[in-house]
């Protein structure tokens, strides 16, 4: 058999018009467009837009793609009745989205489409991209012992997501920080989640089990999970005593990894990091308290100027910076993972979509190293 890839570092397992990695550049493209580009300019329904259906949307169109998603919004009371019984149970947000994920498909109108019916998928994926938000929002607000609030149907989706967070309409800062972070966040090719939506996909099953199979993927440390991770790490460093290059300090030399730090493909910074940095910047400005800042920008320049860690092809990854962003925001820090969620879902189900289009089962081997001529013994005698 061939060479093994462990990892499937370096495996080419698809074509894709999708998003572009250039990882010794550091650039991010969706469909030719610069990610800085789309950050400063477009939205995030345009994005989904732009990544569903290959090309920018006129104004015309792009109103009329944000009612379709506006629309759909709301969750069958059932679904929330689960995502409060969730939160009595204690269960963690990201463990919640992927339950309620689940559950949602119960109540699509196209539930029993045949997986073959594409446009019942594209509306299936509307809908869930649509009712992640408010699947978040209402567990945040469950365990709080707070009632749902009703999603706004004239805001966009980021905004209206924070609206149905708190019950108030942000501010233009909030409203743009948020949009831009699900921007950044929309789709990064053939990343864990993705790859594990698309084999999902492979095999004819339907989106919901795609996505929620892809929510599981993105909760781990290694992948979403890390958001979290560098904000409960910077939290740490903030209630010791010993600064930020101590602290990392400590924590390299414990031979533990700096949550944040490092990239399968990008050998230099994430240009998504340098976007979220600058923003974490203006939050820091505008609230007049630079901690988050000043701890992060510290580690990155030690670590990258002192300790050299960006020769070893080691830099900052979007989680770095994402995580002092939405703690600005005043989100709650278990909930950096499941935002993420609800970005990453327009390229799970972009990617979904385009793989099924020239569908071929994927099925990898492993290369066997166990006994192959055991003989076998009944129970009785063994
Ligand atoms: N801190 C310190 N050393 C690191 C780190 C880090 N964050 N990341 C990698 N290294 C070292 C690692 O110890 C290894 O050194 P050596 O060769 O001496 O053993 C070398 O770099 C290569 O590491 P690797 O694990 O083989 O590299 P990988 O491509 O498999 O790992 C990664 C990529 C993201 C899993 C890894 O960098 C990591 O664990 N980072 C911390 C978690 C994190 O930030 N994850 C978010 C990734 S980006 C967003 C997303 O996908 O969600």
């Amino acid at each position: 058999m061939s060479e093994l890839h462990k990892g499937l570092e370096g495996v080419l397992v698809a074509e894709s018009s999708l998003s572009s990695i250039d990882g010794e550049a550091g650039r991010l493209v969706y469909r030719g467009y610069d990610i800085a580009d789309l950050a400063e300019q477009a939205s995030y329904e345009e994005v989904l837009y732009l990544l569903w259906r290959g090309e920018l949307p006129t104004a015309e169109e792009l109103a009329e793609f944000e009612s379709s998603i506006a629309e759909e919004r709301a969750v069958d009371e059932d679904v929330l009745a689960t995502t409060q019984t969730l939160a009595d149970a204690g269960e963690t947000p990201m463990a919640a989205l992927r339950t309620g994920a689940s559950m949602l498909s119960a109540y699509d109108p196209d539930a029993d489409a045949d997986p073959e019916d594409r446009d019942a998928t594209v509306r299936k994926g509307r809908r869930l991209t649509a009712k992640l938000p408010t699947l978040i929002a209402a567990f945040e607000r469950a365990r709080l012992g707070e009632d749902p609030v009703d999603p706004h149907p004239d805001l966009g989706l980021a905004a209206n997501f924070l609206y149905m967070l708190t019950g108030e309409e942000p501010d233009d800062v909030a409203a743009e920080t948020m949009d831009q972070a699900l921007i950044l966040h929309a789709d990064h090719g053939l990343n864990a989640s993705t790859f594990t939506t698309m084999v999902i996909g492979s095999t004819m099953a339907d989106v919901y089990s795609g996505v929620v199979g892809g929510i599981g993927a993105l909760s781990g440390p290694l992948h979403g999970g890390a958001n979290q991770d560098v904000m409960e790490a910077l939290l740490d460093l903030d209630e010791s005593d010993l600064g930020p290059i101590n602290w990392v300090d400590q924590l390299t030399d414990e031979g533990g990894r700096v949550p944040g730090f490092g990239h399968r493909v990008y050998d230099v910074k994430d240009p998504r990091a340098r976007i979220l940095q600058q923003r974490s910047a203006e939050l820091a400005d505008s609230t007049g308290d630079d901690r988050w800042y000043d701890y992060t920008t510290t580690i990155e320049e030690y670590l990258t100027d002192e300790k050299g860690l960006t020769e070893h092809g080691i830099a900052p990854n979007v989680d770095f910076y994402s995580g002092t962003v939405y703690y600005q925001l005043g989100i709650p820090v278990d909930t950096y993972t499941p935002i993420f969620a609800m970005s990453r879902v327009g390229g799970w189900v972009g990617h979904f979509l385009e793989y099924q289009e020239e569908n071929r089962l994927i099925r990898p081997r492993a290369r066997y190293t166990g006994d192959d001529s055991a003989e076998f013994v009944s129970i009785k005698d063994r």
